[in-house]
C-alpha cells in the first residue's frame, strides 16, 4: 500500500493509545522493556484495509489521507490498543467439568481426579462421543465469547481425543472455526496431553512413538506447534524430550505444559530444545528462569496461567515478578478449557497476575498482547500497533492502562475492530 494511500478507518481522539511499541523488533519483551513501551496521549490510529498504516499523537495526523469512504470512530475519554492475543487454549472439546467442581471443593486435587479415571480422561469421553459438528458448534460460541472480550488471536490446542481419528479432527475443526469467523486461529497438536486408557499398559514412551508414526506425519502444514504436558500422571521428562525433539526434527514448533504442580525440569528442557514458549511456569525456580533467559537470550516465551492456580485453588503462583527481572519474557493466557480454567476473561487473568505474580499493570497487558503474539511466532503481525501490522484493535471503556486491571473480573470492551472491520 502505498504511503499515500486513503485512510480506510480512523479512530481517533483516545485518551490513550497504547503502543505497545518501542522494543526491540526481534524478541519478545523482557525486563524493563516489559513494561517500557510507548503510551500516546490524545492520538489515533488510522488503518488502510486490513493494515494498520499510521499510529500518532493527534497532532500529527496526515488530513490529507481523510476521504468521505473513511469510516471515523471517536474514542475520546478511552483507550486505543491492539487486540488482545490468546496464546494457549484448549478450545475444542465435548462436554464440561461442573460434576467435578464440587469434587475439587471438597478438597480432592486435580491429579487425584485425573487418577480416578476423572479429569483430562472425562473430556476424552465427551469429546470422542461428539460429532464433528458438535465440536465446530462448540468451538464458534466459545470463540464468540473470546471475540466480544476482545481477543483477536486464539491458540487452540488438540489434546482430548488422544487417537488418531479423534485427534485429527480437533485440529481439523480448529481450522474450520478458524475459517468461519473472524478472530483467528492457531492449531496446536497436544495428542501427548496424557496417556490414553488404550495404552495404560504400553506405557507413555509407546504412545508418543505412536503419535510420532501414525498421527503427526498427518499433520505438517496442518498444525504449526507440538505441545506435550510434562507432569506427574502425566509425561516423564526423559519421554517428553525424546518426543520434542523428534517432533523438532519433523519440522514442528514446541512448547510445553511444565511445572505446573511440580518442578520435574520440563521447562529448561524444553528451552533447551528450542521451543517458543514455556507454560504453567508455577513451579520454575526464579534460578532456572534466570538460566532458560540466558541460554535463550530471551527468545523462549514464559506463558503465565494465573486462573489455573486460582481454580485448583493452589497457593503456588508462577513468580512473575522474579522471572521478569531475569530478563526472562512472560506471557498471559487464560488456558482456557473445561478442567483447569473455564474462563475465557483474559483482563481477568491480568488483574490476577498482577495481584498473585506480582506483575504492573503496563507489563501484564505487554504479556497479553505482544508476548503473547510472539508466543506463538506471530509477532509480525500483531500483538502491538506498528504500521504494517494487522487492524486488530480494542477500544476500551476505560480512559487509562491504570484502570485496566483495576476493575477486577470486568469486561472493558466497547468496540472491536479485526482486519480493519468492526465486529
Ligand atoms: O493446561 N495441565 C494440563 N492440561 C490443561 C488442563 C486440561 C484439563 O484439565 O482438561 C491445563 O491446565
Ligand atoms: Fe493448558
Amino acid at each position: 500500500m502505498p504511503d499515500s494511500a486513503p485512510y480506510t478507518l480512523l479512530i481517533q481522539h483516545a485518551a490513550q493509545v497504547l503502543t505497545l511499541a518501542g522494543g526491540p523488533a526481534t524478541r519478545p519483551l523482557a525486563g524493563p522493556d516489559l513494561g517500557g513501551w510507548c503510551i500516546i496521549d490524545n492520538g489515533f490510529v488510522a488503518c488502510t484495509g486490513d493494515k494498520i498504516a499510521a499510529v500518532g499523537p493527534m497532532s500529527e495526523l496526515d488530513q490529507t489521507r481523510i476521504t468521505p469512504a473513511t469510516q471515523r470512530i471517536d474514542a475520546t475519554g478511552r483507550v486505543l490498543m491492539p487486540g488482545l492475543v490468546e496464546c494457549h487454549t484448549h478450545l475444542i472439546f465435548g462436554g464440561n467439568r461442573a460434576h467435578e467442581f464440587e469434587r475439587k471443593l471438597r478438597g480432592e486435587s486435580y491429579l487425584d481426579i485425573l487418577a480416578s479415571g476423572g479429569g483430562i480422561l472425562s473430556t476424552v469421553r465427551a469429546t470422542r462421543a461428539a460429532s464433528e459438528e458438535e465440536l465446530l458448534a462448540n468451538a464458534l460460541h466459545h470463540l464468540a465469547g473470546f471475540r466480544r472480550y476482545g481477543i483477536t488471536t486464539v491458540e487452540a490446542k488438540s489434546g482430548y481425543g488422544l487417537d488418531r481419528d479423534t485427534e485429527l479432527r480437533l485440529v481439523r475443526v480448529a481450522r474450520q472455526a478458524g475459517r468461519q469467523q473472524a478472530v483467528r486461529v492457531v492449531p496446536t497438536f497436544l495428542g501427548a496431553h496424557v496417556v490414553p486408557p488404550e495404552f495404560k499398559d504400553a506405557g507413555p514412551r509407546a504412545y508418543v512413538d505412536f503419535l510420532l508414526r501414525e498421527v503427526l506425519p498427518e499433520l505438517r502444514g496442518e498444525a504449526g506447534f507440538v505441545d506435550v504436558f510434562c507432569e506427574q500422571g502425566a509425561f516423564p521428562l526423559d519421554v517428553a524430550r525424546y518426543y520434542l525433539e523428534q517432533a523438532h526434527h519433523m519440522g514442528f514448533g514446541l512448547k510445553i505444559h511444565a511445572e505446573q504442580l511440580h518442578d520435574l525440569g520440563g521447562c529448561e528442557m524444553a528451552a533447551g530444545l528450542g521451543a517458543v514458549s514455556v507454560d504453567h511456569c508455577d513451579y520454575l525456580t526464579p534460578a532456572a528462569a534466570a538460566r532458560i533467559a540466558q541460554h535463550t537470550q530471551g527468545r523462549t516465551v514464559a506463558v503465565l496461567l494465573p486462573l489455573v492456580p486460582l481454580f485448583l485453588r493452589q497457593e503456588q503462583y508462577a513468580p512473575g515478578r522474579a522471572f521478569i527481572d531475569s530478563g526472562l519474557p512472560v506471557a498471559l493466557s487464560t488456558d482456557f478449557n473445561p478442567g483447569s480454567c473455564p474462563s475465557k476473561n483474559l483482563w481477568l487473568a491480568q488483574s490476577v497476575a498482577c495481584l498473585k505474580m506480582g506483575l504492573t499493570p503496563k507489563e501484564a497487558l505487554a504479556a497479553a498482547t505482544l508476548n503473547a503474539a510472539w508466543a506463538i511466532d506471530l509477532a509480525a503481525d500483531c500483538g502491538s500497533l506498528e504500521p504494517g501490522k494487522r487492524a486488530d484493535l480494542l477500544v476500551l471503556n476505560v480512559p487509562s492502562v491504570a484502570e485496566i486491571p483495576y476493575w477486577l473480573g470486568e469486561n472493558p470492551v466497547h468496540e472491536v475492530f479485526i482486519g480493519g472491520v468492526m465486529q
